[in-house]
């Protein structure tokens, strides 16, 4: 590719060992589409005549119909090509001869790996965002199916409040449309095309930039040859996502997790996603939450990965950057390997409600409703606070629950108990005066649901955001 300056051959070992072909291979659909879309652009600026330009299309075209047909293998055992540019250009110049080099007028490499990036982030972008909304319809259908059942909630992984299963479920879809809309973001900045910025200062012959754009579904051109050459942000706010959104997932698969212990008996793993152990007969493992948690690492390294590339790197284009693909193609195929089985394995989830709901009766969850039913009695919640922490311990001492306690024995704590208190505090009751946009009130929670879904239904993988107007 650069033979006239050279007069020495490179050394064999620094050669292979510089090479991209061994990974970028996988960016031959990019390459070809954004070699079409420069082929057109140059042909407008009259450095190809129309038939050249028919025979370069065409000649593109059967390079994807041989790697359509002959699969990876063809492209992998390629031991010459430098990259997948060079190796474009290679095999062009075996369908189409001498004309193929004409390819390469008027633009570089270094605009070329830009644009594959961006078409291929794109991609992944889009694929994701359908993986994610099938997990999410999942998740909504579990809650719908979860009804009315009723589940503690935690804080510090203690005992909290009573909430209902679909509340819970639904805190994650609220996670999840956050990270949809951060890969709708993310695609809206991309979504420039780098094509014409040359080398670093632009393409040295009068091209019309908006004719590749629009042939590759940019928006438009890029707006400076320096940062469109060197710029990796769209890969780094890729990862960034991906990670964010492994962090979530690595959070309801940690909860799974717990919650099909037997100390806590909520959830019995579906077989078809448990293990089995090969020493201990009775074992059902939790592999897939466990191999979940432990990806949702490994996409956090990608993001990392590509951080430390960019810090510090000077402008504009550096081999350095040559590195950042494989974070991104590890993070996307880590990423969609998680949705691809999330789905199937929550849809066979099935909670033991009557567990869940033996766990939401006991450990005094009905304290807080308790308190604020004497501040309903007009007592300041510092004090109401206090009385029913009292009435805890009593109840503690005695082996039961506060609404087990007779009226006579509550009223040392405070002259405000009445009758009403025992209504006040069963569970419907305690799961019912959190009745504010948010809680978990069976009827908050029904219109939630209702809400939820139709945000779903709204995620696109064209962008765009999530919230309702
Ligand atoms: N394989 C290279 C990469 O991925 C393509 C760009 C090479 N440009 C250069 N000036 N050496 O970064």
């Amino acid at each position: 590719m650069w033979s006239g300056r050279f007069r020495e051959p490179l050394d064999a070992e620094f050669e292979r060992w510089q090479r991209s072909f061994p990974f970028d291979w996988r960016l031959l659909p990019q390459e070809l589409a954004a070699s079409t879309a420069h082929a057109k652009m140059i042909a407008a600026a009259g450095i190809l005549s129309a038939d050249e330009l028919a025979t370069i299309e065409r000649g593109l075209a059967a390079i994807a119909a041989k790697a359509d047909s002959l699969g990876d293998a063809w492209l992998r055992s390629n031991e010459v090509a430098e990259d997948i540019h060079h190796f474009v250009e290679l095999t062009l110049t075996e369908e189409i001869g001498p004309l193929a080099l004409k390819l390469h007028t008027g633009r570089s490499r270094n605009e070329q790996i830009a644009t594959d990036m961006r078409l291929f982030v794109r991609g992944q972008i889009d694929a994701i965002t359908a993986a994610l909304k099938n997990w999410l319809t999942a998740l909504i259908e579990q809650a719908e199916s979860a009804g009315d059942a009723v589940m503690p909630s935690y804080t510090h992984l203690q005992r909290a409040e009573p909430v209902l299963v679909a509340h819970w479920l639904l805190a994650y879809v609220e996670m999840l449309l956050r990270d949809a809309d951060r890969l709708a973001d993310c695609r809206k900045r991309l979504n420039l095309c780098p094509l014409g910025s040359g080398a670093v200062a632009g393409a040295t012959l009068a091209l019309d930039r908006t004719i590749a754009a629009k042939a590759l579904d940019f928006d438009g051109p890029t707006y400076n040859s320096m940062d469109a050459t060197s710029d990796r942000d769209f890969a780094v706010e890729f990862t960034q996502t991906l990670a964010q959104l492994g962090l979530h997932i690595s959070r309801f698969a940690e909860e799974l997790t717990l919650y099909s212990t037997a100390e806590f008996g909520f959830l019995d793993l579906p077989e078809r996603f448990a293990t089995g152990s090969s020493a201990m007969p009775q074992k059902k493992n939790p592999d897939l939450t466990e191999l979940i948690r432990g990806k949702s690492g490994r996409l956090l390294g990608a993001s990392n990965s590509l951080m430390m590339l960019i810090k510090g790197l000077p402008l504009a284009y550096n081999k350095d950057l040559q590195e950042g693909q494989e974070p991104a193609f590890d993070a996307a195929d880590t990423m969609r390997g998680m949705l691809a089985v999330l789905p199937g394995f929550t849809r066979a989830l099935r909670f033991r409600y009557e567990q869940m709901f033996a766990a939401s009766q006991l450990g005094f969850l009905n304290a807080m409703a308790a308190a604020t039913y004497l501040v309903h009695k007009g007592v300041a919640f510092r004090k109401a606070h206090e009385k029913v922490g009292n009435a805890v311990r009593y109840a503690l001492e005695k082996g039961c629950e506060l609404g087990d306690l007779p009226l006579e024995e509550l009223k040392q704590f405070g002259d405000e108990f009445a009758e009403d208190f025992f209504p006040a505090v069963t569970l419907q009751a305690t799961l019912d005066c959190h009745d504010v946009i948010g809680g978990t009130a069976t009827a908050r929670v029904k219109t939630a649901l209702a809400t939820a879904k139709e945000r779903v239904a709204l995620i696109s993988t064209a962008g765009g955001t999530y919230a309702l107007a």
